[in-house]
C-alpha cells in the first residue's frame, strides 16, 4: 500500500500547489506578536513564506520531502520534514501556530501548549457536510472536522474567531464548494 509520505510527495509533484496564502492568515497575522512561527502540514510552503515575510521564523513542518525540499536554505525558514502523527510540538514555543488544510486531532492538546502566553493559533480546515455533494474531497473521512468541533477543541484559548461556512474553494486540494472551519484564537 502506498504510504502517506508516496501519496503527498506524487500530489505535490505534479499538481501546482496554491501560492497565495490562507485568508484567514493574512488578515490575523497583526494579532500575533513577531517571534517564532510553526506552519504544521505546510506543504509548499504558502503560509510559511508570508509568516517569514511578515517578521516572523517559521518552523515548516511536512511529511513530504519533495514539499520540504522546496524550502530549503531560505532566511528565516526551518524545514522539517517529519510525520505529524508522532511530531511533538515543544511547549510554549511559539507566537504563531497556522494549520491549513490539514487534520492531526492528537496535536490539539500540543498546538495549545505549543503557544507562548499570548500566541495565535490560525486554524482552517474541512467539515463534515450532511449534503455529501458539498464535501471536501477526502478519502478518508476522519480527516473532515465535526460540527463545532474545533471549536470546543480550543476553548481553553480565547476565541477571537469562529465560524463554520460553505465557501467557494479554489485551490487544488478542493472541489468546487465545501464547509471549512476557521478559528482565530489566542493563548
Ligand atoms: C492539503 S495540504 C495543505 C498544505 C498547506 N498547509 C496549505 O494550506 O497549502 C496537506 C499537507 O499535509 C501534509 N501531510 C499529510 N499527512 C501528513 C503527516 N502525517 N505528517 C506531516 N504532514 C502531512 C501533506 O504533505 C500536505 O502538504
Amino acid at each position: 500500500m502506498i504510504s502517506d509520505k508516496e501519496k503527498w510527495d506524487y500530489r505535490h509533484a505534479n499538481n501546482p500547489a496554491p501560492t497565495n496564502p490562507l485568508e484567514l492568515l493574512v488578515q490575523n497575522i497583526i494579532f500575533a506578536k513577531k517571534g517564532k512561527a510553526l506552519d504544521i502540514a505546510c506543504g509548499m510552503g504558502r503560509n510559511s513564506l508570508f509568516m517569514r515575510d511578515n517578521g516572523f521564523v517559521v518552523d515548516s513542518v511536512d511529511i513530504s520531502p519533495f514539499a520540504i525540499s522546496h524550502l530549503q536554505n531560505l532566511p528565516n525558514i526551518n524545514p522539517i520534514c517529519a510525520n505529524l502523527d508522532t511530531f511533538i510540538i515543544p511547549k510554549e514555543n511559539y507566537d504563531l501556530i497556522c494549520n491549513s488544510f490539514f487534520l492531526e486531532r492528537r496535536l490539539f492538546p500540543f498546538i495549545i501548549e505549543g503557544l507562548k502566553k499570548g500566541g495565535i493559533l490560525i486554524f482552517e480546515t474541512f467539515v463534515k457536510n450532511d449534503d455529501e455533494s458539498c464535501n471536501a474531497p477526502i478519502s478518508n473521512p476522519s480527516h473532515l472536522l465535526r460540527k463545532n468541533e474545533l471549536l470546543k477543541a480550543f476553548l481553553d484559548l480565547e476565541i477571537l474567531f469562529y465560524e463554520e461556512k460553505l465557501t467557494q474553494v479554489s485551490n487544488n486540494y478542493s472541489p468546487a464548494f465545501a464547509i471549512t472551519a476557521r478559528l482565530v484564537a489566542r493563548a
